[in-house]
């Protein structure tokens, strides 16, 4: 990185001192998350900006979900700024509030909605983790969505998931032990979301058709090319991948589960990593040292370009505007949004 941007950050963030706290996403790039308080997967962080009270600016080099989420959690008092406000989530704009109303209102005609509880993955808009607490659901991220898939199924009969259709069915069909019949997809750019009452009220999940485009990229193709280029290697893949990567894989879990993993491996492993590739460069540097030999699962390159957005120059401009006294780019969620958003975000937090 540009060493004079980099002592303008050093020197910011030295004159705030703990009035900021600075959280990074595991996704972020090594020249923002070199100035990360604290970084970690989107449960990890959404704990992490709620425990830390005493700071007046919550600096979220994340995207925006998940500064929403931080703004909902912390303090009225507490600011929290996004560095770069284009840093959105494609996944999460894939479930509108109007959306997801008009599902509502198809689940009620259906004469299902009583028995149905909403799970919301993490990324999704405050606006659709309010419809989640309203309606007695709960959040979860991915490293939770087994507890929170069987607290849900503990109060009815029926969740529907949104808006990860891959998390969702991951989750419910490797983890619950359900049937991939027991799932069915609701299309919300077709009337009815493509699905006839019988098909509804047949469902356990019902699935949002939604998607990462990072993870979506992994294909079955690319575990089997990986595992005939390198002899023995262990693939580990975040549950956002498409169901028969996931079945392909040894090992599935969060972006915190990946590290954790690597850490525990022993010398001489080898692995293929199915996830954002800023974290799979910085692990495959870092365990390099320790003989574990890291590549990337796919052949071509994945970042995520909203993750990207943010970088050292939003960063120093934050940081810098701040010590001013100035707030930029801060994510407030209005009140009433909120309220029931929290609910869902502490029924979350909740889980046994
Ligand atoms: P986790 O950090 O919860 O594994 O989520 C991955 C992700 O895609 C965040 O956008
Ligand atoms: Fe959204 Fe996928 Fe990027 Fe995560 S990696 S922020 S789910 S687009």
């Amino acid at each position: 990185s540009d060493p004079d941007l980099v002592a303008r950050a050093r020197a910011a963030k030295a004159k705030l001192g703990d009035k900021v706290f600075i959280l990074g996403h595991h996704y972020q790039r090594d020249e923002v998350i070199e100035f990360a308080d604290v970084t970690g997967d989107s449960f990890k962080l959404a704990k992490d900006a709620a425990a830390r009270p005493e700071a007046e600016y919550i600096v979220f080099c994340g995207v925006h979900f998940m500064a929403e989420s931080a703004d909902i959690l912390t303090g009225d008092d507490q600011k929290v700024v996004l560095p770069d406000l284009a840093a959105g989530c494609s996944m999460a704009d894939m479930a509108t509030a109007e959306q997801v109303a008009e599902c509502w209102d198809v689940l009620t005609e259906a004469g299902i909605a009583e028995q149905v509880v909403p799970v919301s993955y993490m990324n999704s808009s405050a606006d659709i983790k309010a419809f989640t607490g309203k309606h007695g659901g709960t959040i979860c991220t991915s490293s939770n969505a087994e507890r929170a898939l069987n607290w849900a199924f503990e109060q009815g009969e029926k969740v529907l998931f949104l808006p990860d259709q891959h998390l969702g069915r991951n989750t419910a069909v490797r983890d619950l032990g359900m049937s991939l019949e027991d799932c069915v997809l609701y299309n919300p750019h077709k009337p009815n979301g493509g699905l006839t009452v019988e098909e509804l009220r047949g469902a356990k999940m019902i699935l949002w058709r939604g998607h990462c485009s990072v993870h979506g990229r992994f294909s079955l193709d690319s575990v089997n090319d990986v595992r005939e280029r390198i002899p023995g290697v262990n693939v580990l893949v975040h549950p956002e991948c498409k169901h028969e990567v996931v079945a392909a894989a040894d090992y599935v879990g969060s972006t915190e589960y990946i590290i954790k993993a690597l850490e525990a491996a022993p010398r001489g492993s080898k692995w293929a990593i199915g996830t954002e590739l800023n974290l799979v460069r910085r692990l495959a540097n870092r365990f390099a040292a320790e003989d574990k030999e890291i590549v990337f699962l796919d052949k071509t390159v994945c970042f995520c370009s909203t993750m990207n957005r943010i970088d050292l120059p939003h960063l120093v401009w934050t940081l810098e505007s701040l010590a001013d006294g100035k707030v930029i780019n801060q994510i407030q969620v209005d009140r009433e949004t909120e309220s029931f958003a929290k609910l869902a975000l502490e029924r979350m937090l909740a889980l046994p």
